[in-house]
């Protein structure tokens, strides 16, 4: 019974003779805290004092009273807090670490009071408060230094001691500024000895150790305010403005220094910041919702404008063609996008690109001809079809063709030497073109309109012969080119309209008439391509730059024919190197094909048979016709009244829908 006595007696003196805590985060001890107000423990252990909501109170204390007997009132403390604020450096209030006689707390208010007195207790006597407190918010009424203080408080919030938030930097040796409400844990250290009666107080960020010199040291005579039995604890509040307020972790020893906190078994903070982390992710999420779209509306706009840039014509009656057909797209990086570089020439019809077929490795030129009517097309692209069966040394070889909206697209072999007149006509004084080589290029251009006259399945008209349609392959060879243009030409006008097609200069005179070409007009081309190349002269001009009459170059040649000096007329560039009889073979054989009437002119078999000497050209007539007195200058001088074509056009192929020409016609 005695012993029973003795031992609850023994249990009872140690439960009020605590001298000394440790709490390395509050979960599970065994001295669970005395906590009002909306202080909790959170379940990872930390003490959260206050959350967001605004003007409440909070108080945590240790649920037993410590004991301060006279004489024995030292004490030493220390903490780990954290204040995260809910808006950047806008916080409210603080936390107080306090002594008190009693935990209840029922009559104190927020704000300003920070859940420890009211405006009837602050500064009474009879409070036997004394407190530290970390105070966020200047208050003038209670004389607060600044917004961001700590201070010592004996029974009032008017301190008697308090500095700014600062700390001695061992190290750097320097103070240094803190901001309390940072939302980084720091660690406060109070300490009193009752000997020197100094009330010391230091702070410091938690990755710091403690720093030797204090940051508030105050003399003060404690054995008059303490209480026989004290409660040890914290308040905290929160006013208009909301902070989070959180205790790590916290020891106290009346009985030298308090114990040191183990850091890394105090509990973690939670994620700072989370509601404006998560303000962030929804301006995040819709930054890059807005930002996906506008990819996505990129990406269809240049599908779009890529689709519009490469759309082909592609109908239904096409498909026989499709081997002959090339895509646009091939086209396209064949000739680097049609670019200026690439541009071989212009013509009436369009523009001639060079290019390199990726697919097979091969260079092309390639026609583009602007092309507005639908009219005709099928006819046309069926002519086109054909024409590819056109094979001669002396043609240049139509490949194949694309289609597009409003344009037409002939892919021909590529002539590396270009066009002939380039070589006539662009020359300073000499010639760069020698008679051999004339002379088989008029050979060529020959034998290429026999074939097309009389050799092949069908009658095809070139309809526009002549110097610039006639290319030069990489052996100077001649290849007539340019074709079916013409064909399309008639097609993409009014019936009812009469053109002749052709090149002004070269159109036979029954043509201008009828608007019927014909083998012979054909072979009246060959004369003027045949004054060309001997004459190295164009058609018609101005014979020099001072020269006010025009000058027709077939007038001329006969004339000079006539006074038997044709020989005159050869090119003078050539300086006389060439065969004098072949000269005159062709200078005269030229006269013969540019005969005013039709009939009177050779076919090409024949113009074929006097070049390569198997038949011998027969004589000129005196006079084309002495009866009309048709002469060459009327012929030529009238042509400014036609109806003009583009100035190019080319091979027609006479398909069954147009006058056929029957072999022999
Ligand atoms: C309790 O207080 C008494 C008297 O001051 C002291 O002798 C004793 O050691 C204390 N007990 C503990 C557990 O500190
Ligand atoms: C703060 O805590 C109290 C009590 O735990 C709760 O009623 C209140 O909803 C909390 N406020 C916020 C903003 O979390
Ligand atoms: C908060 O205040 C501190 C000290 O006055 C300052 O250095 C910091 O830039 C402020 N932060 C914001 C977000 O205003
Ligand atoms: C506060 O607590 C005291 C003592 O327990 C009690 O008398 C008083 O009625 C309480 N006041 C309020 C407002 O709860
Ligand atoms: C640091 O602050 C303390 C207390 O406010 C002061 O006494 C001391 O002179 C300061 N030291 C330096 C280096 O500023
Ligand atoms: C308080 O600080 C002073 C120096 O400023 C020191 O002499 C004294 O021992 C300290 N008191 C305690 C209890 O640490
Ligand atoms: C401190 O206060 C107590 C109680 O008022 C008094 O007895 C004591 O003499 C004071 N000590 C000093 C050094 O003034």
């Amino acid at each position: 019974m005695i012993l029973v006595v003795v031992l609850i007696l023994a249990v009872h003196t140690l439960a009020q003779n605590e001298t000394h805590f440790i709490y390395n985060g509050f979960q599970g001890s065994i001295n669970k805290l005395h906590v009002d107000g909306i202080a909790t423990v959170l379940p990872n252990g930390l003490l959260q004092m206050t959350n967001y909501s605004i003007h409440k109170t909070s108080h945590a204390f240790y649920p037993h009273p410590v004991t301060f007997r006279p004489n024995r009132i030292s004490f030493s403390t220390t903490f780990v807090f954290a204040m995260t604020p809910q808006v950047p450096n806008h916080s409210g209030h603080g936390i107080v670490f306090v002594i008190s006689p009693t935990t209840n707390f029922n009559d104190t208010l927020p704000s300003a009071y920070i859940g420890l007195f009211n405006p009837s207790t602050d500064g009474l006597l009879t409070n036997h408060i004394v407190a530290v407190e970390l105070d966020t918010v200047q208050n003038a009424d209670v004389d607060d230094i600044d917004g961001n203080h700590v201070g010592i408080d004996i029974n009032s919030l008017k301190s008697v001691d308090a500095a700014s938030a600062a700390f001695y930097s061992d190290e750097e040796r320097v103070n240094k500024t803190l901001q309390l409400n940072s939302g980084k844990p720091m660690q406060v250290w109070i300490e009193y000895g009752e000997v020197d009666m100094l009330l010391n107080v230091t702070v410091s960020p938690l990755s710091y150790p403690k720093p030797s010199k204090y940051l508030l040291s105050k003399h003060l005579n404690l054995s008059s305010i303490l209480l026989h039995s004290m409660y040890v604890g914290f308040t905290s509040a929160t006013g208009l403005v909301s902070n989070c307020h959180y205790i790590q972790g916290w020891s106290w020893n009346q009985n030298g220094k308090a114990q040191d906190l183990d850091l890394s078994k105090l509990p973690s903070l939670p994620k700072i910041k989370h509601h404006i982390k998560k303000k962030q992710l929804i301006i995040f999420v819709v930054l890059l919702a807005v930002l996906l779209m506008f990819l996505v509306m990129i990406i269809a706009a240049v599908w779009f404008l890529w689709r519009k840039k490469f759309e082909e014509l592609l109908e239904p009656w096409e498909k026989e063609y499709a081997p002959h057909r090339y895509s646009f797209m091939d086209l396209y990086v064949a000739t680097k996008g049609f670019k200026n570089s690439e541009l071989l020439g212009v013509g009436g019809f369009g523009k001639v690109y060079k290019g390199v077929l990726p697919s097979i490795n091969r260079q092309v030129a390639v026609k583009r001809v602007s092309h507005d009517s639908k009219q005709g097309m099928k006819e046309f692209v069926a002519e086109i079809s054909s024409l590819r069966k056109l094979r001669h040394r002396n043609l240049v070889q139509l490949l194949g063709y694309c289609r597009r909206k409003r344009e037409l697209l002939l892919v021909y072999e590529y002539m590396p030497n270009g066009s002939l007149d380039k070589f006539l006509f662009d020359k300073d004084g000499k010639s760069n073109l020698c008679w051999s080589s004339r002379f088989n290029i008029i050979k060529g251009v020959a034998s290429a309109l026999l074939y097309l006259h009389e050799e092949w399945e069908q009658v095809v008209l070139h309809r526009d012969v002549k110097a610039s349609n006639v290319l030069l392959d990489a052996d100077m060879n001649a290849r007539l080119g340019d074709f079916g243009l013409a064909r399309l030409y008639d097609h993409n006008n009014d019936p009812r309209t009469t053109n002749v097609v052709g090149t002004i200069g070269y159109i036979a005179p029954e043509v201008s008439r009828t608007q019927k070409p014909t083998t012979s007009s054909d072979v009246f081309a060959f004369g003027m391509f045949l004054l060309e190349v001997g004459c190295g002269r164009r058609p018609s001009g101005k014979q020099s730059d001072n020269d006010a009459e025009d000058f027709f170059l077939s007038d001329w040649a006969y004339d000079c024919w006539k006074r038997g000096e044709i020989l005159m007329v050869s090119d003078p560039t050539l300086e006389g190197n060439y065969q004098e009889k072949e000269m005159e073979l062709i200078l005269k054989l030229g006269l013969l094909c540019l005969h005013p009437k039709a009939a009177e002119r050779p076919t090409m078999r024949h113009a074929v048979m006097f070049l390569d000497g198997s038949a011998t050209l027969p004589d000129i007539p005196s006079e084309y016709d002495p009866e009309s007195g048709i002469y060459f200058g009327e012929v030529w001088g009238n042509s400014g009244s036609y109806p003009s074509s583009s100035g190019t056009a080319s091979l027609t192929f006479m398909s069954s829908s147009n006058s056929v020409l029957q072999r022999g016609c």
